[in-house]
């Protein structure tokens, strides 16, 4: 039994999707624990291009079991949306997605009500993606407002539920914007019913069945969404997501205790974007930052924001991977930084005049933080053909080592772009 784990260091999309995708064949069960339809996992191999949203990535291996567990937030039109685009696409569903019956449910509520928290945040606001997500969670830590996969299947509950729900969001939402539309308790309920048949053959206790098939031996991966630096715990907070999305969340969001995990792969993009607002110390507002958007297709899979884009930042990402407690790192879109003259890496902060390499834990000290860096010279070569560390050049052989020196983890992987197969294994 082989029990693994993969989660982003940063911001988000560091490409997770694709060394999950990539060890995929060496598992039998992928997880995912935490976020919803606010991730976007994007996967290339033969020719095709996938993005995964709520299903986790194991969807596209054959014989591989996904599982949403306990810890994700579930909009079932969402996820059925997804499952038709991939049988659409000739893959076979078939008992191969589990539901957890404790997951969450994101209501139309939860979506209204996240539109005007975000609008009356004015300038401040977050950029959430706007899917409920986070009004979801409040629910759950709330209790009064929350519904569960579980709670689908007892109807008179939930008519009541829906009922009584949706009189209380309206008020709340109306409350701040008078215009918002309103709620129609029994359109909502008859929509989340064919749901509910919809997706019953997939719903499980899937706390129960991860121990059973860990009892069995089987090799069990576990899929983060959005990065360390957006865990509402340990993240830029206010400007996080709602759930944890570091490697804390695991235990909670799938009822497996984090002590069975044998290998935990660190996701890192030899870069550093963000999308959406907050503190970002190694931002770069010029040519090189839109040189790094538009060679790294830096927009987003679930929105299409354009993503910020900046150096890679050694004290956040270093941070990340101390939280997390990861053993090695995968450093990805490594071709991207590729025809640069010159690169720089940050590896301390100085904040009113002190210099550290703390992660502070307020966004004002972390907007005060003036990067450090160390500059690294550049390479001229395409090396989106390495398929070995003897193939780069070495400039990047230097970048990968620097990367590794200061995050304090050996690099596992290296990607040198999208498709399975540009991939150099360590
Ligand atoms: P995730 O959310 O962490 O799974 O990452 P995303 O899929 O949102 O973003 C990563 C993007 O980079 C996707 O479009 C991938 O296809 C792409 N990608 C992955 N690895 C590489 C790489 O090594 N080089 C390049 N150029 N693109 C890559
Ligand atoms: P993957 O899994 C990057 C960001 C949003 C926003 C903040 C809160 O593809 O890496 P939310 O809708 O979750 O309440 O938004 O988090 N965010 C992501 N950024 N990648 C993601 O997922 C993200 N999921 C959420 O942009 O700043
Ligand atoms: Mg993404």
């Amino acid at each position: 039994m082989s029990v693994t784990s993969v989660v982003g260091l940063q911001w988000g999309d560091e490409a997770k999707g694709k060394i999950v995708d990539l060890l995929t064949d060496e598992h039998q069960v992928v997880v995912r624990y935490q976020g919803g339809n606010n991730a976007g996992h994007t996967v290339k191999f033969g020719g095709e291009t996938y993005k995964l949203s709520l299903l986790p990535t194991g969807i596209l291996r054959p014989g591989v079991v996904s599982v949403i567990a306990n810890g994700c937030v579930v909009h079932p039109g969402a996820l059925l949306k997804e499952m038709r685009g991939l049988t659409d696409r000739g893959i076979d569903l078939t008992g191969r997605l589990l539901v957890s019956d404790r997951a969450h449910v994101i209501f139309p509520w939860h979506i209204a009500e996240e539109a005007v928290l975000e609008s009356s945040r004015k300038q401040d606001a977050i950029g959430t993606t706007m899917r409920g997500i986070g009004t979801c969670y409040r629910d759950k830590a709330g209790r009064t407002h929350a519904i569960r996969v579980g709670d689908l299947y007892h109807e008179d509950l939930l008519r009541q539920r829906v009922e009584d729900v949706a009189a209380q969001k309206i008020a709340v939402i109306r409350a701040v914007d008078p215009s918002a539309a309103a709620l129609d308790p029994a359109a909502i309920f008859e929509e989340y019913r064919a749901y509910a048949a919809a997706i019953k053959p997939c719903v499980v206790d899937s706390t129960a069945w991860l121990h059973k098939k860990l009892r069995e031996g089987s090799n069990v991966l576990f899929e983060g969404a959005q990065g360390s630096l957006l865990d509402v715990d340990h993240g830029t907070f206010p400007f996080v997501t709602s759930s944890n999305s570091s490697a804390a969340g695991i235990h909670t969001g799938s009822g497996v205790p984090e002590r069975v995990i044998d290998r935990m792969i660190g996701v890192v993009k030899a870069y550093t974007t963000r999308v959406g607002g907050g503190p970002f110390v190694t931002e770069l507002h010029d040519e090189i930052g839109q040189h790094i958007r538009d060679t790294g297709n830096e927009y987003g899979t679930v929105t299409g924001r354009p993503r910020r884009c900046g150096w890679f930042d050694a004290v956040a990402t270093g941070y990340g991977a101390r939280v997390c407690g990861v053993d090695c790192i995968a450093v990805m879109l490594l071709d991207v930084l590729a025809q640069l003259d010159e690169l720089s890496v940050c590896e301390a902060y100085e904040i009113r005049g002190e210099r550290t390499t703390d992660f502070p834990s307020h966004v004002a000290d972390l907007q005060a933080a003036k990067p450090v860096f160390r500059k690294l010279p550049g390479w001229k070569q395409d090396i989106t053909g390495a398929r070995k560390l003897g193939d780069l050049p070495a400039g990047a052989r230097k970048y990968v080592d620097t990367v590794s020196e200061l995050l304090d983890r050996p690099v596992a992987y290296i990607s040198v772009g999208p498709d399975r197969e540009q991939t150099i294994l360590v």
